[in-house]
């Protein structure tokens, strides 16, 4: 839990894939959210005054003896509660109601009629068009509660409890699908809650600067640059409170695009932060000789990229090394308890346990639009602002088996020409990845009246929101077409290249 002082709302999460979007929805609207395991005992979240508390969705059935629940505590306290289809379900269950299995399931968009008048539904209309995905069924509510909206399969699609402020939703008021569905995060947040707004850029960047002045005070510390706008973005706020205690590192992996280092110098120039350039590119790539397997590259990255920060560290006699982790990298690696580990980014998980160096992220909290919007703040330039996103292993996790300094030359000039091409038709802002991954296969074509035999490119290009889901883009054909067409003809070692059309899930963007 963080000390972070402005009006909070609690999401309990018992495992629905959309709790992160709960959470996005209410930042969006200026509030601080924070997510936490849903069977957390109240005297962990005593002290911190939250002003509301929603409970997520999530797969499993209340009636089920091994089912995660809230405890009951939470429930007593006079905190404004609002449960979403699974933790509709809880709250009713554990107060007295009855939960059944449904005859059928309700998926996807269904009419609610507003029976009843509740501050939940303010500004609505009598009938709403809201996103269903549920099979078990509220049968019958606990004493003192009221049915305040139903749908043809669920008869209480809605409940209240206005003295105790309680509040159930069957449907999910998180996703686009259910028109009003900001409307009824907002009469939570505000009218019931009861909320201030009070999570604006620029309080994110005077609560953050105050808790590097806190964390780090009067010490020295290093920072990872990545060459990303999220550890530029730490490096500025860091320099700007600890002045000549911060070294910022930028290391050289040989893995990374042809402009991050020359961004890197740029930078620190301009914002005047000290920097330390390693080159270290032979070491990575004899430590990656003969290195297959996805998870084995990242550790052997990791494992370098710590050994090099504890050599500078122990130089300049300091312990604390910064990082422009965020919030969905922590996710993926698995460091919240009802998600499954993913990949170890090497920023989080990749890194071995045993050093003697303290990891700080001061972003740690933060989702990507929200890094991006205090870069807008810091006067960094569009163009950099609106860079893709990279990997912290680079080309290593988009070259499929070994990484040879080769084939790393064969996967930046791909992504140099795929982000031409995308650049000068106007789709690579519309984007939010497009990249090449190389295969270790090879193929047999026909170039200049001879056979080849040679490796295919993949290209892989995806939109998201926020990286934990994805979509791959349906580009024109005629856009892959060029592409394609220079992808062979500039680069000899390939002869055939592919479209990826996978969306996440149940792929990942990356291919490693
Ligand atoms: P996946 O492949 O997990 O990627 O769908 C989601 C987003 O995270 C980026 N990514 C990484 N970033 N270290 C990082 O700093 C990593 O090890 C790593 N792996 C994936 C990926 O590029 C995408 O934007």
């Amino acid at each position: 839990m963080d000390k972070i002082f402005v009006d909070k709302i609690l999401i309990l999460d018992f495992g629905g894939q959309y709790t992160h979007l709960i959470s996005r929805r209410i930042r969006e609207l200026g509030v601080y959210t924070e997510i936490l395991p849903g069977n957390i005992s109240f005297s962990k979240i005593a002290k911190n005054n939250f002003k509301g508390i929603i409970l997520s969705g999530g797969p499993s059935s209340v009636y089920k003896k091994d089912s995660p629940k809230v405890d009951k505590e939470i429930l007593k306290k006079g905190i404004p509660i609002l449960g979403i289809c699974y933790g509709h379900q809880l709250i009713a269950y554990l107060l007295g109601g009855k939960i059944e299995k449904g005859k059928a399931g309700e998926y996807g968009l269904t009419e609610l009629r507003i029976i009843k008048r509740s501050p939940l539904f303010e500004g609505l209309a009598k009938k709403e068009i809201v996103w269903m995905n549920h099979r078990d069924v509220v049968k019958t509510l606990p004493k003192d509660f009221e049915i305040i909206a139903e749908t043809e399969y669920s008869k209480i699609a809605a409940y209240q409890n206005l003295e105790k402020k309680i509040f159930g939703v069957q449907f999910h008021p998180e996703v686009s699908h259910t028109k009003k569905g900001k409307e009824i995060l907002k009469n939570f947040v505000f009218k019931i809650c009861q909320v201030k707004k009070e999570w604006q850029t620029k309080r994110m960047i005077e609560i953050i600067k105050r808790e590097i002045k806190n964390e780090i005070g009067n010490k020295k510390a290093i920072l990872a640059l990545s060459g990303g706008i999220d550890s530029l973005v730490a490096a500025i706020l860091v320099n700007s409170v600890i002045k000549n205690n911060l070294l910022s590192v930028y290391v050289d992996t040989g893995l990374m695009r042809k402009e991050d280092k020359e961004i890197i110098k740029r930078f620190s120039r301009e914002y005047k932060f000290k920097l330390k350039i390693i080159n270290a590119q032979k070491e990575f790539f004899k430590n990656l000789k003969g290195i297959v397997n996805p998870e084995e590259k990242r550790k052997i990255i990791g494992k370098i990229f710590i050994k090099i920060f504890e050599r500078i560290a122990k130089k300049m006699n300091c312990d604390i090394l910064i990082q422009g982790t965020i919030y969905s990298d922590r996710i993926e690696s698995g460091q919240t308890r009802y998600s499954s580990k993913i990949k170890s980014h090497h920023n989080v998980g990749g890194l071995p346990k045993r050093s003697f160096l303290k990891i700080y992220e001061p972003l740690r909290n933060l989702y990507k639009d929200e890094v991006r919007n205090i870069a807008k703040i810091l006067r960094i330039p569009k163009e950099i602002i609106k860079r893709h996103v990279f990997p912290g292993p680079g080309f290593a996790v988009r070259i499929i088996g070994e990484v040879t300094p080769k084939k790393v030359a064969i996967v930046k000039k791909a992504t140099e020409i795929i982000e031409e091409e995308l650049k000068r038709v106007g789709y690579y802002h519309k984007v939010w990845m497009a990249f090449p991954v190389l295969l270790s296969i090879k193929s047999v074509g026909i170039q200049g009246d001879k056979r080849s035999y040679k490796y295919p490119i993949v290209i892989r290009v995806v939109e998201s929101q926020d990286a934990m889901t994805a979509n791959f883009t349906k580009i024109p054909y005629s856009i892959l077409e060029k592409i394609s067409q220079r992808l062979t003809n500039e680069i000899k070692e390939i002869n055939r290249v592919v479209y990826d059309i996978t969306n996440k899930p149940p792929a990942t963007m990356e291919w490693e």
